[in-house]
């Protein structure tokens, strides 16, 4: 009596020392949101199914040796976990950390600067160098033949979003995962660019995705980006040269 209880529906969790109910089956995320604890998240998204990818979100769960991914943890008996502790902030730093050293182009010149989750979290887990490095050449697929959506995947993070976006939510599935490891990418099928594609152009992808790597096409935007790096597919046009008389 007193103690943490599980009945047939709900069960008692302490986050960060706090008791709240939550039924059965819900996510450390939930039960977090519940008592009030903000926890990080980037493949997690409202509309979305969970998939616990990135794992940004972990947290420390009482008794158990690795960290969990909060957003993937359903909770069937009373639990206890710790939201903010220093191995749960300095692992979230870390991770922070290698998608940085993956993460290629200036934010400066990005239409998501300012309004970019891996920038917020860089600031929120003072990140702010590249402790793994930092990748300077675009080597990844930089995508601009699409009528309306524009691909850099030198700025993905793997969540994965765009790609439960288009299957789950839209019924498309125009884009898939190719590759393992270091060579993962979201890529339409067989690597075509998104123009060969089934894709409708709905831009929910767009909305969904947490950096720049999936943008509306711009054409100042662009002009930008191949003064940067000329090798892009934008070609900037100049007057001819006047005939000699
Ligand atoms: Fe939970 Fe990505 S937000 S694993």
């Amino acid at each position: 009596p007193g103690g943490p209880a599980v009945t047939s529906t709900s069960v008692t969790v302490t986050v960060d020392g706090h008791e709240v109910e939550v039924p059965v089956g819900s996510t450390i995320l939930e039960a977090a949101e519940k008592a009030g604890r903000r926890i990080p998240t980037l493949c997690h998204h409202p509309d979305l199914p969970d998939v616990g990818v990135c794992r940004i979100c972990v947290v420390e769960v009482t008794g158990q040796r690795a960290l969990q991914a909060s957003c993937a943890y359903p909770i069937t008996t009373p639990i206890e976990i710790q939201t903010y502790s220093r191995r749960v902030r300095q692992a979230r730093q870390t991770i922070v950390d290698l998608m940085l050293a993956e993460h290629c182009g200036s934010c400066q010149t990005c239409g998501r600067n300012g309004n970019c989750e891996l920038q917020d979290l860089a600031a929120e887990y003072g990140s702010d160098h590249f402790r793994f490095g930092q990748r300077t050449e675009p080597t990844r697929l930089f995508d601009t033949f699409g009528p309306s959506i524009r691909r850099d995947m030198n700025k993905c993070v793997h969540c994965l979003r765009c790609i439960r976006t288009c299957a789950e939510l839209q019924g498309v599935g125009a884009l898939g995962v190719i590759g393992r490891g270091d060579s993962t990418t979201m890529s339409p099928y067989l690597t075509l660019p998104i123009s060969d594609v089934v894709c409708i152009n709905c831009g929910q992808c767009i909305n969904r995705c947490p950096t720049g790597a999936l943008q509306e096409v711009d054409n100042t935007d662009d002009v930008w980006r191949a003064i940067e790096d000329p090798t892009k597919h934008v070609v900037i046009q100049t007057a001819p040269a006047p005939r000699a008389a």
